[in-house]
């Protein structure tokens, strides 16, 4: 790591990481570091650590709406979660990923969907697919539009890849990964994103190509790592352990173990204690006291008490009531008595 981008991850935010900053630290040999972001807290986080790229992943259908595939979310739900991580990432460049069907119909859906994540905040758009969708490539960049293309595992072909397979393991599919990506950079893609392959396979595309080549379990061989933020924090609540995850925290057993404590100090009444209360004025605070219904009831109760102890029990007590007061009496007088 050199001493620029050294410093630039200690302390961030610095200025605005652009397309032309990603390829000055491809010159410099560095790795760029990408992550998923979907809220601004975690954007907010990921640029105080000096995170380089976001990631607003369609994985949000997944990892925040707790839907089984990427393919059930909407446009519309993903710039919900853009705007946020772009009202948080002050220095980080963000990409907006493209939702299944959102693109692949017609140019203009293409154009449409990707302007409207630029509109709302993005550096870029990334989607899923090589060749045969690089016409919407080409119509977003004609456009003025970052893209970012995305090969090997594509969630949103899940069906024909037939589950959640490492892509790209021998000569022949490498050699179809990187006709893809080739046709990504003549469409006019910036860069291109690799899942799931063999690392000598990511490291074979990215030697196929100028543009930027990142990876998600994809090797050390490329430009930068991406992770999904909840793999790496440890709060995924699913079933899904790709094997090229790293785990650097375990957020969600914090989680949970943090709201068991706070459940038990709720129902054991120890929260809230003095300290969560909002001072007053202590004059103001017994007025308030003496006015409350339950003080004026246990006052009267008390004088009530004194009467009947003096057997000058009221003559407006009902007879449970008085019964009541009686037993208090009794109580008293007998503990006196044995005392
Ligand atoms: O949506 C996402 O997070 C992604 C990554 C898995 C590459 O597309």
């Amino acid at each position: 790591m050199s001493i620029s981008h050294a410093a630039a991850s200690q302390q961030a935010p610095a200025r605005k990481v652009t397309v032309a900053t990603l390829a000055a630290l491809r010159a410099r040999a560095e790795k760029a570091v990408f992550l998923t972001a979907y809220d601004y807290p975690t954007a907010v986080y990921a640029d105080r650590a000096g995170v380089d790229m976001l990631l607003v992943g369609d994985s949000a259908a997944m990892t925040v709406l707790g839907l089984p595939t990427t393919v059930g979310i909407t446009l519309d739900e993903m710039l919900v979660f853009t705007r946020a991580v772009c009202r948080g990432a002050k220095r980080a460049f963000v990409v907006g990923d493209l939702p299944f069907l959102s693109y692949q119909p017609s140019d203009e859906a293409a154009i449409r969907s990707g302007g409207a994540f630029i509109a709302a905040g993005c550096d870029a758009v990334k989607c899923e697919g090589g060749q045969r969708i690089a016409p919407r490539v080409r119509a977003m960049t004609d456009a003025g539009i970052a893209v970012m293309g995305h090969l090997g595992l594509t969630p949103q072909s899940l069906g024909q890849l037939g589950g959640y397979r490492v892509q790209g393991k021998t000569l022949a599919a490498v050699a179809r990964l990187t006709e893809d990506a080739i046709a990504l950079q003549e469409a006019g893609a910036f860069s291109v994103l690799l899942e799931a392959v063999p690392a000598e396979a990511a490291a074979y595309v990215r030697e196929h190509v100028d543009i930027l080549v990142y990876g998600i379990g994809a090797g050390p061989d490329v430009d930068g790592q991406l992770v999904i933020s909840n793999d790496a924090l440890g709060n995924f609540v699913g079933d899904i352990r790709p094997k090229f995850v790293k785990r650097y925290a375990d957020v969600g057993t914090l989680v949970e173990a943090s709201l068991r404590n706070y459940a038990s100090d709720v129902r054991a009444q120890r929260f809230p204690a003095p300290e969560h209360c909002y001072p007053i004025d202590a004059a103001e605070e017994a007025l308030i006291h003496a006015a409350r219904p339950s003080t004026i009831a246990a006052t009267a109760a008390a004088a009530a008490v004194e009467a009947a102890l003096l057997g000058q029990a009221p003559a407006t007590l009902d007879a449970a009531t008085a019964r009541e007061l009686r037993d208090v009496r009794d109580a008293r007088l007998f503990a006196e008595a044995r005392a």
